[in-house]
């Protein structure tokens, strides 16, 4: 099924100068990027994303960090988008993902690890609109 899914390079990535080859690679990879724009999220803003995670200890510094420089947010399309573009990213801990997956090539630690993606349809919907307008997803 011809699917959407929501990802983000991360501050990490994005300060590396990576985002070229980890684009690069979203393309090779068969995705079609929907809409894309470099943003710098506030901290207020990304403690609304990710308020799903409030209660855990790794909350302040998440936030933190993905405040801490500016990412590219992007609503990617493929068939089966979600479930592929995780399989692409890897593991959440850069030092448990798969051989040449994007965690693995350019993740620092389980919290510099380059790019998020969303994880179940809900979500991906949620996040794309959180970010994007209708009028940009066009
Ligand atoms: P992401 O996919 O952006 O979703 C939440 C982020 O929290 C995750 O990637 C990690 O970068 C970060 N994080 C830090 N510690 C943990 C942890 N123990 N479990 C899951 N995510 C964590």
């Amino acid at each position: 099924m011809l699917e959407k899914t929501f990802a983000i390079i991360k501050p990490d990535a994005v300060a590396a100068k990576n985002a070229g080859k980890i684009i690069d690679r979203i393309e090779a990879e068969g995705f079609t990027i929907k809409a894309m724009k470099k943003i710098h999220m506030t901290k207020a803003i990304a403690e609304r994303f990710y308020f799903v995670h409030r209660e855990r200890p790794f909350y302040n510094d998440l936030t933190n960090f993905m405040s801490s420089g500016p990412c590219i947010v992007m609503c990617l399309e493929k068939e089966d988008a979600i479930k592929g573009w995780r399989a692409l990213m890897g593991a959440t801990n850069p030092d448990a993902a798969e051989a040449d997956t994007l965690r693995k090539l350019y993740g620092k630690n389980i919290d510099n690890n380059a790019v998020h993606g969303s994880d179940a349809p809900e979500t991906a919907a949620e996040e794309v609109a959180f970010f994007f307008t209708g009028i940009e997803l066009m």
